[in-house]
């Protein structure tokens, strides 16, 4: 038999909580939803913006939850263990799983790219060993916490992501899971609302430093303006290591002879004189840097570069990021690339130029293009800019939903602008009725402008000729 994630004895030493009719004795899962609970749950009453998890107690229970963590002032009834604030619990719990654990522990930040880094890193150590990671982009406030408190003792591998929107979020999550290794896979104008300049958002990022495990290393993307800067916080906070990687020369990893051909990528990767050759299946330079980050990172867990390569071939594109679906018939499908999940400058321009290298098996390349949110006052600016891109990418038709791609649609050629709406929900119709069986169409968006619902819907209508 494994060992319990948790023994109930072992929740309360770490919490200070107390236990009211708990019967349990073990706790094998740790959920905040109670809709989604694993066996022998302990499900955590988080109070969010939206839901307090204080009203679904009762459901998590009758769910079949073992216990449920609440906040000092909802402790009635069975199966509660009350903790002061049931955040801080699940912070304590972190903790307690990060203390005891043996393995080699990664943090990942950066402004794009972390999902896709830590998904490649989750694929390379599951080749060597027992493999923790992070569920989707669970990297805030409670993602860090609730994906550390998960983590089994015996796992070799952890890898986090963390997220951030303002100063002083990065350092605390740092800190609660003391990496190894601190990536950061870029700095870039993604949350300026928040923080004002890329300088900010650099400093921002270098929090991660602070949690750092001493002896650690820093492994940096090296293709941005701050790299200099990040270097500097990471030997103010003690780092020992630095490891840099990406396009640029002399970097510790270089991709070389970077190209893309259909869905696959191919680069050369030179390191410590030696050279490498990758195939990766998600097209694009972005994907590569990503790769080649999970693969410097590897390196200093000990996993070699062959053996990083190999298991790197296996990893597809992620849900919303690129993923590739022929609809309808085999000899003239609809080509749908789904990068609905998230839009800022960077992330757009990458998939743009993913875009250039697409053939339409009929001839038209359809854009759908949502809004970038979270610029603050320089989102105009930043939304016009894309216009060369744009151009660039061979894009036929070009569909714009939101208010701020105005700017955009003042920039393009009036004949390149199909429609411009506000909203999804009124640019669906129109969208879904321009496309047709041979075109190639990319929608790109902030996940808040909900471009997945044109998604959903060209499937729907396409899927099936
Ligand atoms: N290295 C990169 N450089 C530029 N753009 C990238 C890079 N990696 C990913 N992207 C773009 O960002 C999008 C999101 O990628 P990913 O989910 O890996 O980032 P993330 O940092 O986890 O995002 P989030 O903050 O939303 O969790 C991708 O669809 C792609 O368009
Ligand atoms: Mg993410």
């Amino acid at each position: 038999m494994t060992k319990a994630l948790f023994t109930l004895d072992a929740v309360l030493e770490a919490t200070g909580g107390r236990a009211q009719d708990v019967e349990a004795s073990e706790i094998n899962s740790i959920s905040i939803d109670s809709r989604e609970l694993g066996p022998d749950a302990l499900f955590v009453a988080i109070k969010g913006d939206r839901f307090d998890g204080h009203d679904f107690v009762d459901t998590a229970l009758a769910n079949g939850a073992v216990a449920a963590l609440v906040s000092e002032g909802n402790g009635k009834g069975k199966g509660r263990i009350v903790v002061q604030d049931a955040l801080g619990g699940l912070r304590d719990l972190a903790r307690a799983a990060r203390q005891r654990n043996r393995g080699f522990i990664v943090g990942v930040t950066g402004s794009v790219g972390k999902t896709t880094t830590k998904e490649a890193l989750r694929t390379i150590f599951e080749a060597a060993g027992q493999t923790h990671a992070s569920i989707k982009s669970f990297n805030n406030h409670w993602g860090v916490p609730l994906t550390l408190a998960r983590l089994p003792e015996s796992a070799q591998f952890g890898v986090f992501e963390m997220g951030m929107n303002a100063p002083d979020e990065i350092r605390p999550l740092s800190q609660m899971v003391r990496p190894h290794v601190a990536v950061i896979t870029a700095v870039a104008p993604v949350h300026l609302e928040g923080l004002g300049s890329t300088e900010a958002i650099a400093r921002a990022k270098a929090e991660i430093f602070d949690g750092l495990e001493p002896g650690g290393t820093a492994v940096l993307n090296a293709d941005h303006q701050h790299l200099t800067q990040l270097m500097d916080a990471a030997k103010a906070a003690g780092v020992a290591n630095i490891v840099t990687y990406g396009f640029s020369r002399g970097v510790d990893w270089q991709i070389l002879d970077a190209q893309s051909a259909g869905e696959q990528s191919f680069a050369t990767i030179q390191h410590a004189g030696e050279r490498f050759a990758m195939t990766f299946a998600i097209p694009g330079r972005h994907m590569l840097s990503n790769a080649t980050a999970a693969l410097a990172v590897a390196h200093l867990a000990g996993v070699s570069p062959e053996e990083g390569l190999r298991a790197l071939a296996g990893l597809r594109a992620q849900a919303g990021r690129g993923q590739r679906r022929p609809l309808g018939p085999a000899e003239k499908p609809l080509v749908l690339i789904n990068e609905s999940y998230n839009a800022n400058p960077v992330a757009v321009s990458a998939a743009l130029s993913v875009f250039a290298d697409v053939d339409a098996p009929g001839g038209r390349k359809v854009l759908v293009l949502g809004d970038m949110l979270e610029l603050g006052d320089q989102a105009e600016a930043l939304h016009a800019g894309l216009n060369e891109a744009v151009r660039a990418s061979g894009a036929t038709r070009v569909h714009l939903v939101g208010p701020h791609m105005a700017a955009l649609a003042a920039a393009l050629p009036a004949a390149l602008v199909a429609s411009h709406f506000r909203t999804a929900e009124e640019a669906e119709d129109v969208i879904i009725a321009d496309l047709a069986y041979g075109d190639a169409v990319m929608i790109k968006g902030s996940n808040g402008v909900g471009l997945s619902r044109i998604v959903n819907a060209l499937v729907a209508r396409f899927e099936h000729s």
